[in-house]
């Protein structure tokens, strides 16, 4: 059994200076308390224990290239020099821009920011002003950041969510302006004719959707066939933007992100995470005519840090490697993730654990389940999320870091030998589950 007493020591020393001991709500979720970490290189974390951890959270995304990746540092390192921010323009800015939107599917002009939370905020404003409307649809299980009008409906429970053909919207935090629920509709995803019906209805008033492609906060759970073109298609038909929430899936479902892999183009996208391997990036992309009331229409978007020169320098550097050979590193990354999906269900058939991988081969979730797989946020729900707890603290034990709900984020940095040292200590870890 691992030990974890530097972590516990640390941990209690830090509650007395940060609130709650953490930088992030979302790291209390770690066991059995969050952890410590010394250092990070290619797929591997140690923490201040010694403990190895092939890491599978991968910072919950950004790691594209693993940790530390050495052609990003020196990107990074040599830009130092330069300065960090001059509230001003630069020529790495432009030249990312540049190759950005010569890339992405629908960026006809991009705008910088630092986290996905912002360019959430910034989305939603643009839409609403471009349209004039004041309704956004989100979907349950979906997350965008933690701002008033995106942190709504992220993980409802029975009782409080209402009917699944017409959510209630939840607000999730303690604090949040009760005002912000007002302006924001929640409906199930993957559901086309329902929100065909809504916009029958409220068409008129609403100003723009926002999903995540592939659901993977609430699951990794895929678009059903025919779903996002037809989402477009409806927005466009009713004058409302449609926004796609590429924070995890840019970068990550390829070079190109969901839109490129599923071949739509949202009005608007924003992007974060691995787009600059690790440093804070975020950004708005989409439509000309669109993007352009940021300057003729006085739409506000501010931020110090917007553009800063390391994050450039990082994204630059990622993009170089990522675009090398025609994203060969993506290739790569696809077929260790379906051999880990296929092989760690094969395990599970073994030790009699219904074990489902579900998701894209760069970015999954394995379910324990006997029901039909998951098509939306009440479905994973279902799921047994108390094994599927059990296991991810099982596979810390042996070696291996996946979040609590099971999700694994592969990266370049992990190669065949690391995929069979997982699915050793996966095999290890399942066994102790259904001993209890
Ligand atoms: C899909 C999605 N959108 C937005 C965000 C918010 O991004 P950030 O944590 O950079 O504010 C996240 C964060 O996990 C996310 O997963």
């Amino acid at each position: 059994m691992r030990e974890y007493r530097g972590s516990i020591a640390l941990y209690e020393e830090s509650r007395r200076h940060m609130a709650g001991g953490v930088s992030s709500n979302v790291r209390y979720a770690s066991v059995p308390v969050p952890l410590f970490f010394a250092c990070g290189e290619g797929a591997r974390l140690i923490d201040v224990d010694g403990n190895v951890h092939i890491d599978y959270v991968l910072g919950n995304g950004p790691a594209i290239l693993g940790h530390a990746p050495p052609e990003v540092i020196k990107a990074v390192a040599d830009s130092l020099a330069d300065g960090q921010v001059f509230a001003a323009q630069h020529r790495r800015e432009s030249a990312l821009a540049k190759r950005l939107c010569g890339l992405l599917p629908g960026a006809e002009l991009v705008r910088f920011c630092t986290s996905g939370t912002e360019a959430a905020m910034m989305a939603l404003r643009i839409a609403r002003a471009f349209t004039g409307r004041r309704k956004i649809v989100k979907f349950e299980g979906h997350y965008h950041g933690w701002t008033d009008q995106t942190y709504i409906s992220v993980r409802p429970t029975g009782n409080e969510a209402g009917p699944a053909n017409a959510p209630v919207p939840v607000a999730e935090s303690p604090g949040t302006a009760p005002g912000s629920l007002d302006d924001v509709i929640v409906r199930g995803w993957n559901d086309l004719q329902g929100l065909e019906a809504l916009f029958a209805k409220e068409g008129a008033e609403i100003a723009g959707v926002i999903m995540e492609p592939v659901m993977v906060n609430g699951g990794a759970i895929l678009a059903q066939a025919g779903y996002l073109q037809g989402v477009a298609d409806l927005c466009r038909r009713h004058g409302a933007l449609f926004i796609c929430d590429e924070v995890i899936t840019g970068f990550r479902a390829g070079l190109t992100g969901a839109q490129g892999r599923f071949g739509f183009t949202a009005d608007l996208s924003i992007y974060a995470k691995a787009v600059a391997a690790g440093f804070p990036l975020a950004m708005v992309t989409g439509r000309r005519d669109v993007m352009e009331i940021l300057q003729t229409r006085g739409v506000m978007h501010g931020g110090t840090y917007n553009g800063n020169v390391q994050s450039m320098a990082a994204a630059l550097a990622a993009l170089d490697l990522l675009e090398r050979d025609g994203g060969a590193v993506y290739a790569a990354m696809e077929k260790r993730g379906e051999r880990l999906m296929r092989e760690l269900q094969a395990l599970g058939k073994r030790h009699g654990l219904p074990i489902l991988a579900q998701g894209l081969p760069t970015i999954f979730q394995t379910f324990i389940t006997t029901d039909p797989p998951p098509r939306n946020f009440r479905e994973a729900a279902a799921t047994d999320r108390d094994r599927a707890m059990a296991l991810s603290r099982a596979l810390q034990d042996e070696g291996v870091r996946v979040n609590q709900r099971c999700s694994w984020f592969l990266s370049a940095a992990h190669d065949d030998a690391t995929i069979d040292e997982t699915l050793a200590a996966a095999d290890r870890a399942m066994a102790r589950v259904v001993a209890g």
